[in-house]
């Protein structure tokens, strides 16, 4: 079968080469927006009068039924095929005979690609806020339980200040709204439509780019038809969007696996988000956060690809641009799939409250709050300093808390300690001291978790999913 742009060619291309240059195995998966797009461009040129409105109808009629076919699983490709874009084409032409040929005027495959990459990214970006979505929810509905679980805060992976769960679960939940506001700013570049660019230098057909914009749901035309063929910026934000989204899920990835460990203990996993071991029959393993952990490089690897994919690409179109598909669809299927079992996963597993505050009440996480006491009672913080590390160092060789020790001991490293120390270094008392907008208290978090939840639904309802 020759080619749809056989007609300079004297030659078959041949087999290897082909195969080599054609995308249908991967741009596949575009097939909806092809055809939505090809159907606006159909009805366009109808309605200005660069094919008759009985063409513009036969052309769109169609394009649907080869939507249905594809919907249906009819679509055989042909070896012959090279991508979607003639695969389409050829369909049409098959169906509705000589007039299908007429689709592409005032059109080319560059604008064509650009048209289709955007509004299949327009929609994952849509789906992926809504997955991010669920995911914070998830988090702020676990949160809402533990304001008052304490927990050992962490700097160095060392005991360091006690918090509570629910305050480091919102440190996540920030992570993800920061990542749900990235992606909306980054649909916003990406819902500009590129179709009317042609080639590279436009058409000199009198077409309407403002009504297939209409039609298709962008919110702009863009501006330069050398850039509207040129530009896969879209895709590299939102693959470095979608590249801290997944290093954000490995940190949270790599959290769950560690206390779900014995030397933790803070969580376990539900069965049903666990696998077992084909040797040792006591392992209960944490493989999907182990898996989300470790699917952020193939995602950081898809950045750094696109990137230097368009490092130095003159202009405009360059076939090299046809790389940018693999790495676009796998980085959407992986962000969605990582955060797909993750809402589950947080809202199964079981939260081994009482672990975490044994945890809390040893290492003397109060030290700091010992030395607060002294500034409190007009030690300069210095010396202050010093002397609740001699009493963490006295402490330690007892093997006991600070709050452990008596007055008269304590009184050994300074003598501004009075009967009130106790109070001062109780681990409810340290974190419910700590009421400052944005910190573990309680009473803070409380308010935080309120204000989470509306900045989350604020976030959705000015952007639809978006
Ligand atoms: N399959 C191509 C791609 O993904 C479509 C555009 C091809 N354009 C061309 N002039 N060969 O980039």
């Amino acid at each position: 079968m020759s080619k749809l742009w056989g007609g300079r060619f004297r030659k078959e291309t041949d087999a290897l080469a082909h195969a080599f240059n054609a995308s249908l195995a991967f741009d596949r998966r575009l097939y909806r927006q092809d055809i939505r797009g090809s159907i606006a461009h159909a009805r366009m040129l109808g309605r200005v009068g660069i094919i008759t409105p009985a063409e513009a109808e036969a052309i769109i009629r169609g394009l649907e039924a080869v939507l249905e076919d594809f919907e249906a699983g009819r679509v055989v490709p042909a070896p012959e095929d090279e991508d979607i874009h003639t695969l389409v084409e050829r369909l049409l032409v098959e169906k509705i005979g000589p007039v299908g040929k007429k689709l592409h005027t005032a059109r080319s495959r560059n604008d064509q690609v650009a048209l289709d990459t955007r509004m299949y990214l327009k929609d994952e970006i849509g789906e992926i806020a809504g997955l991010l979505g669920d995911v914070c929810r998830a988090l702020l509905d676990l949160a809402e339980t533990h304001v008052e679980t304490l927990m050992p805060g962490y700097t160095h992976l060392q005991r360091a200040q006690p918090v509570t769960l629910a305050h480091h679960l919102l440190a996540y939940f920030e992570m993800f709204l920061r990542d749900i506001d990235r992606l909306r700013d980054c649909y916003r570049r990406t819902d500009v439509l590129p179709l009317g660019a042609g080639a590279l230098a436009g058409t000199p057909f009198p077409i309407d780019r403002a009504a297939v914009a209409a039609e298709l749901g962008f919110a702009a035309v863009a501006e330069n038809s050398i850039d509207a063929v040129s530009d896969r910026d879209f895709v590299i934000e939102f693959c470095a969007a979608a590249a801290l989204i997944m290093m954000h899920l490995s940190r949270l990835g790599e959290e769950i696996v560690l206390w779900s460990s014995r030397e933790f203990g803070f969580i376990e996993l539900d069965d049903a988000f666990s696998t077992g071991s084909s040797i040792m029959p006591q392992k209960k393993n944490p493989d999907p956060a182990e898996l989300i952990r470790g699917k952020a490089g193939r995602v950081f690897g898809h950045l750094t690809a696109l990137l230097t994919v368009m490092k130095g690409l003159p202009l405009a179109y360059n076939k090299d641009m046809q790389e940018d598909k693999e790495a676009l669809f796998d980085t959407v299927d992986t962000v969605k799939a990582c955060l797909a079992v993750l809402a589950p996963m947080l809202r199964t597993m079981r939260v081994r409250a009482d672990r975490m505050r044994r945890a809390a009440r040893k290492g003397f996480m109060n030290a700091t709050d010992l030395a607060d006491y002294l500034v409190r009672k007009g030690v300069p913080f210095r010396d202050a300093h010093a002397a609740a590390g001699r009493a963490v160092l006295y402490a330690l060789e007892q093997n006991r808390g600070l709050e452990e020790l008596t007055l008269e001991e304590l009184r050994q490293v300074s003598p501004h300690i009075e009967g009130d120390v106790y109070e001062a270094i109780a681990l409810e008392k340290i974190v419910a001291a700590r009421r400052v907008y944005g910190g573990p208290a309680p009473e803070a978090v409380r308010a935080a978790l309120a204000r989470a939840r509306a900045r989350l639904e604020n976030l959705f309802e000015r952007g639809g999913r978006k």
